[in-house]
Order: C-alpha cells, then sequence, then structure tokens
C-alpha cells in the first residue's frame, strides 16, 4: 500500500475522530490538511448547521461533492471528510483518485458518548432521536467498509491511530 505521494483520506461516522487524527497525522509526516467540511464553511460563507438549515441536505451533498471535485489532482496531503461524503456513489471515485482511503472504525456506543455535547452537527443535533442518528450510523457502516484501511479506534488514542496509519501505509519511519 505504500505510494508516499498519494493522499491519505480519513472518513468515518461523526465523532470517530477524523479532524483530530488528521492533525496527528499531519504532525507526524508534516503533510497539509484538507478539511472538506472547512471548505464548504468556506465556499457557502456560513455553517454547516446554517446550509442544512436555509438550503437543505441535499444541498449540502451538492457543496460537498462540488469541494471534492475542485480538489484536482491533490498529493501528499491529509483529507478529512464529513461523516456524510460516502453516501454518495459520484463521490467514491473522486475519493479513490486522491490516494489511500482510511476508515477510522468506532462502535456506536463510543460514537454516542463522543457526540452527546455536540452542537454543530446538524445530524447529531442533541435534539435528534439518538435511535434514528444510529440507524444512520447502521445504513453506512457497508459503505465506510469499502476503504483500503481500516482502523479500529476504540480502544487508542489519536497518536496511536496516526501512527498506525502511516505504519500500515508505508510511512512508519516517518
Ligand atoms: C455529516 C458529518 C459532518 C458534516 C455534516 C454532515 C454527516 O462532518 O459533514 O454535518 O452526514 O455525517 P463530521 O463527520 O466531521 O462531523
Amino acid at each position: 500500500m505504500s505510494n508516499r505521494q498519494h493522499c491519505l483520506i480519513l472518513i468515518g461516522f461523526m465523532g470517530s475522530g477524523k479532524s483530530t487524527v488528521a492533525r496527528e497525522l499531519s504532525r507526524l509526516n508534516g503533510w497539509p490538511i484538507i478539511d472538506l467540511d472547512a471548505q464548504i464553511v468556506a465556499t457557502a460563507g456560513c455553517s454547516i448547521a446554517e446550509i442544512f438549515r436555509r438550503d437543505g441536505e441535499e444541498y449540502f451533498r451538492q457543496l460537498e461533492t462540488d469541494v471534492l471535485v475542485k480538489l484536482g489532482d491533490l498529493h501528499t496531503a491529509i483529507v478529512a471528510t464529513g461523516g456524510g461524503i460516502i453516501g454518495r456513489a459520484q463521490n467514491w471515485p473522486l475519493l479513490r483518485r486522491l490516494g489511500v482511503i482510511v476508515y477510522l472504525r468506532a462502535a456506536w456506543p463510543t460514537l454516542r458518548q463522543r457526540l452527546a455535547g455536540s452542537t454543530e452537527r446538524p445530524l447529531a443535533a442533541p435534539d435528534r432521536d439518538w435511535n434514528e442518528v444510529e440507524q444512520l450510523f447502521r445504513q453506512r457502516l457497508p459503505l465506510y467498509e469499502q476503504a483500503d484501511l481500516v482502523i479500529d479506534t476504540d480502544q487508542l488514542d489519536a497518536a496511536t491511530v496516526a501512527r498506525e496509519i502511516l505504519a500500515r501505509t508505508g510511512q512508519g519511519d516517518t
């Protein structure tokens, strides 16, 4: 799996630690972080919650795909995605083109606990029915599993997850 030019693309459900692990990876190998949610916010000029409220989820999904298309031929970067990027079939070839797709796998109780204080995520807002959020998680599982690499993160801190990713993608000596 070693390819030093390719990006590392982090996927996983909300609360799986994509942003934190991206920071650890960047600290270890020096690659810049491209955060797709941050790019969407910059493009739209408002928060993700606001986009959902004003224009709806489908509009957000289109912005997400647009941002992915615009990345073009990116090399040696860490790409942190939003948890729902895996839902559109057309996003997969765009992700694969960028490099190695890494799924940060976590069990539902871990995610539920991490998402408890989250207020910025419209699909996991405090007033949501948590059974529905869990259902969304279970629906998405087979999609996340299509990643090139799966890391079980429940028992690991972010720095260990990052080191594991680098070891398993041939950058272990970084
Ligand atoms: C979403 C996850 C969020 C963000 C948006 C939708 C999802 O990103 O893209 O709120 O559908 O799972 P994080 O996974 O970084 O929270």
